[in-house]
This record gives structure tokens, sequence and C-alpha cells, in this order.
């Protein structure tokens, strides 16, 4: 047993961080047969964020792990573990979350990718907190990162209406008064191992030029066993984490869901019996960012006042694999410390890159346009470029339309 063992793991930090550049559901139905109102009706997404050429998962990350270390009250250097989940890796090696550790100044800390699709997040929670309370480390930094809009194909409706880029973090603390993660639940059912995927680029189908003509290399889905995959366990991963607790749903003061389809939120509090005022809900603004969703959310919540000291509140995923997972979380921190993050600018937030580095512009083809268009009021700015010389534009296997 270790003499460092601790009885809980409190928030004290949090952060997010989404791109300045908008991409509309109009934008979406000059690409493909859709319309907003089918979007709106069916999905509840009105718009979604799409990061510039010079952003990249590890860059978004960084900037929410710094705001998530001001608002904690801590130097990047108290942080011994980061763990970093997402779907969409700025490479296969090494590790979104070690490009991460030193995009902040951190020395210390061990760090690693958690793979885990949208549940990610609550996945790497669960180690986070386990860490914790096994006397491995006092402070551990929670990310979700994703960079989606890169890995969809904007000729399939089905799937690139939903998704968007964005990060969010947590930092998780020891304690020994009662608060923090309480209960956990996580499920993995690999039967829905095929209901989404991204077929090509891994060891079973390396990337091949037959891959790329076969569009292999983007996101394909399933939505409807999705859609049944999520309304069937939403409900029942949330009940076993807060039983865990020793809490009952009456309870719980706020759920945070996976922002995935405003129509699986509205059933999941079908099926716990809530009313929606009690279900947060951005998927509006940002679509799905899959493991950036919770953490995403959950800043919101605290920075617009919907969370107190004392509240209870679940935070609850599904996710490719089939995977699930929820967290009853006893809110300890004050949530004026919110404003703490405004400290951290964006544009000081850099990711080293190769020496060899051959810059090339990784934006889709279809979404070059809508970056070009001038920045929103309120939008927060861009980095700055941080890719020597002048990108050139990939090249496309398959045209898309404009
Ligand atoms: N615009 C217009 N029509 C469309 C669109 C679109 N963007 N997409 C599909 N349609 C059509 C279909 O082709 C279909 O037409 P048909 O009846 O002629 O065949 C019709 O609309 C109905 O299609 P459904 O798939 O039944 O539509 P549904 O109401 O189920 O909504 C949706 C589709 C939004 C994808 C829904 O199933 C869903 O949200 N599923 C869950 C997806 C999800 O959350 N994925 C993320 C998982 S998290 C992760 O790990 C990545």
């Amino acid at each position: 047993m270790n003499a460092d063992r601790a009885s809980y793991a409190h928030v004290t930090g949090w952060g997010c961080y989404a791109p300045s550049g908008v991409l509309t559901n109009a934008d979406l139905a000059l690409m493909v047969e859709t319309s907003d109102e089918w979007i709106q009706s069916r999905t509840g997404i009105r718009e979604r964020r799409v990061a510039a050429a010079h952003e990249t998962t590890a860059s978004m990350g960084a900037v929410a792990a710094l705001r998530a270390i001001a608002v904690a009250g801590l130097q990047p250097d108290d942080i011994d573990v980061i763990l970093l989940a997402t779907l969409t890796p700025d490479y296969w090696m090494p590790s979104t979350a070690a490009l991460v550790k030193e995009a902040i100044g951190n020395t210390r800390a061990f760090a690693m990718d958690v793979g885990a699709a949208c549940s990610g997040f609550v996945y790497a929670w669960s180690a986070a907190q386990a860490y914790i309370t096994s006397g491995m480390a006092r402070n551990v930094l929670v990310i979700g990162a994703e960079l989606l809009t890169r890995f969809l194909d904007y000729t399939d409706r089905n799937t690139c209406i939903l998704f968007g880029d964005g990060a969010g973090a947590v930092v998780l603390s020891a304690a020994e008064s009662r608060g923090g993660g309480l209960g956990i639940e996580l499920t993995t059912e690999p039967q829905g191992a095929y209901m989404i995927w991204l077929p090509a680029g891994g060891a079973k189908r390396p990337p091949s030029h037959s891959t790329v003509d076969r569009r292999e290399h983007f996101i394909r889905m399933e939505g409807r066993e999705t859609y049944r995959f999520a309304t069937r366990t939403l409900a029942s991963t949330a009940l076993a984490a807060i039983a865990k607790s020793g809490l009952q749903p009456s309870d719980i003061d706020l759920f945070i869901p996976h922002q995935a389809n405003i129509r699986i939120i509205r059933s999941v509090a079908d099926g716990l019996g809530i009313p929606m005022d009690r279900m947060f809900v951005n998927l509006d603004k940002y679509g799905n960012t899959s493991a950036a969703s919770i953490p995403i959310a959950l800043a919101e919540a605290v920075d617009s006042g919907r969370v107190k000291v004392g509240d209870r509140i679940v935070i609850v995923a599904f996710g490719a694999g089939f995977t699930s997972g929820a967290v009853a979380i006893e809110w300890t921190a004050d949530p004026a410390r919110g404003a703490l993050a405004e400290a951290i600018r964006p544009e000081d937030i850099a990711i080293r890159l190769p020496v060899d580095w051959d810059s090339v512009d990784p934006v889709p083809a279809a979404l070059v346009d809508i970056l070009a268009r001038p920045v929103a009021p309120g939008v927060e700015l861009d980095l700055d470029d941080v890719v020597p010389g002048k990108p050139e534009h990939a090249p496309h296997s398959t045209e898309v339309p404009a």
C-alpha cells in the first residue's frame, strides 16, 4: 500500500478550447443533399467548429490543459500524469499526450493516450481516479481533444453533418474530504465494433492508394444501430454509476451527457425520468466532438453558473466499440475560479514540429473556403501559424463537391 493513497479525486481545474472556424448546416447543404431543417430536427445541431490548418489535436488539447491547470491554481510541473482521450491523434506515435506535455512545459509527468472513442474522456477519468486513489499520483490532467473534421467524408451525409473539433480538460487532485468522482461505471460491447469505425490506416488495412481511392480513411457509421445502442445504454450506465456512488437519481442536480444528438439526450432524460432542464446541452454549437464533448460541456456548465459547490453531477458517454461510461461526481470547486482560464491565450501555445517537416495543408478541400471566412465576433482568435513555409495543398484522391 502506498503511503500517499488518497480517498478521493476532486475536480480542481477545468477548461476548454473551440477553434474559431464555424461550419453551419447551410454550408453542409451546399456539399451534400441535406438541409438545415433536417439536421436540426434529427440531431439538434446548428453548427460545429473547424480547426484551422495550423491547429492540431495536441495544440487544442494544450490550450484546454493550460486553462484547467490555471483554474486549479497549479503550475504545469505540479501535474504527475497526463491522460489524453482521442480518436483523432496527431500521429499513430508518439502519443498526442506526449506532445501536450512538451507544449505545456511539464517536465515530470508520464503521458499517454486513451482510446475509447466518444467514451474516451470518461475512461481516462476512471484511470486518473485510480492513479490518485492508489497513491500513484496527486494531480492528474485528463484531456479530451479531437480534430474530427480531417477524418470525415464530405460526400457522406450520414456522417459529415454530425462531428466537429475542440478540446476540454480537467485536473483531478487527491483529497481526503468526500467529493469529486464517486461512482464509476464502464462498459464495452465489441459486437458493435463495426458500427462506427475507420477502416484503413491501421495494421489490418495499412494506408495505400487503394484504401484512399475507396475512401476508407474516413469515419463510417451505421447511424440507426448506433442510435439504438446509445438509447439502450446511456440511462443504464448512468444509473449504475449513481448506484455505486450511494446516491439516488433524484439526488442528481445536472446530467452532462455526450453531445451526439438531442433526440438521444431526450430519450435518456425519459429513461431516467428527469426533466430536460437537468440535462446540459451545447451540441447546437459544437456538434459531436467525441472525446472532447463532455469536458467542453462540463467547463461550459460550470462557467455558465449551472453548477455550484455541493452539486451532484453525472457525466455519461457512449461511443464506438461500442463503449459507454459514466461518473457520478460531487462538485467541490469554486465555480468562480473558471475566470482564471482567460489568462491562457491560444496564440502563446505551439507544438514542436519534426526537423524534416514537409508542410502540407491538412484542411479538407471542402472546408478551405469556410476557414477563409472572417472570424465571427466573439469567436476566439486563431493560433499563430506554427507551420513554417507556405503549405502546399495536400493531394486529394477524389474531388469533393465545392
Ligand atoms: N440529410 C438528409 N437526409 C439524410 C441525412 C442528412 N444529413 N442523413 C440521412 N438521411 C436520410 C437517410 O438516407 C434516410 O433516407 P431513407 O429513409 O430514404 O433511407 C432518412 O434520412 C432517415 O435516415 P435515418 O438514418 O433513419 O435517420 P435518423 O433519424 O436515424 O438520423 C442520425 C440519423 C442523425 C445519424 C441518427 O441515427 C444518429 O444520431 N445516430 C447516432 C449517431 C452517433 O451519435 N454517432 C456518434 C457515436 S460516438 C463515437 O464514438 C464517434
